[in-house]
């Protein structure tokens, strides 16, 4: 049973540490890569402030596709090179968007959202999808984020399968 409690007002150093530590057991001993995934959106969205949709995007043959997230419904496929996920993952770079309505082909799905950061999961040197996190305000991520949530992405996607799932 998974009974962790974040102290979501801790400097983000220390809420990303936490944040790090309960994925590790979390997601140790399952081998499914649906069932981590879902536990890893569903950990982020229980230990961020101030975000309004944490989940990923897979890369199925060259187009990225909605996995496990929390948040409203959003956008389906996204193809490589488009929107924020889409460059994020062509890059093989983190993006972080202080404001959505500046970043030329952003593709918005929840109205709400204000800022965005999104970092790709590589395994075995193959890109596997993206992790992507919305907040409602601008400017809500910044290099405490951006290595948190590396370091997420990095614990996840050791755990996905290295042949493709
Ligand atoms: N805004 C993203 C699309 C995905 S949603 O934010 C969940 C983008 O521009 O790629």
């Amino acid at each position: 049973m998974h009974e962790s409690v974040f102290d979501r007002s801790a400097p983000k150093p220390e809420l990303y540490a936490a944040l790090a530590g309960s994925l590790r057991s979390l997601i140790a001993d399952e081998a499914d890569p649906i069932a981590n995934l879902a536990n890893s959106a569903a950990l982020v969205w229980e230990a961020l402030p101030d975000i309004n949709w944490a989940g990923f995007y897979l890369d199925r043959g060259g187009e990225l596709v909605l996995g496990p997230f929390q948040g409203r419904p959003a956008c389906v496929r996204i193809p490589l090179g488009k929107g924020v996920c889409g460059t994020a993952a062509a890059r093989r770079e983190t993006v972080v968007v202080e404001d959505v309505n500046r970043f030329p082909g952003h593709i918005a799905c929840d109205a709400a959202s204000r800022s965005e950061i999104v970092v790709p999961l590589v395994r075995g040197g193959r890109l596997v999808g993206v992790l992507d996190v919305d907040a409602p305000k601008t400017g809500r991520f910044d290099e405490d984020d951006r290595r948190g949530l590396e370091a997420v992405a990095a614990l996840v996607a050791a755990k996905l399968p290295a042949d493709g799932f």
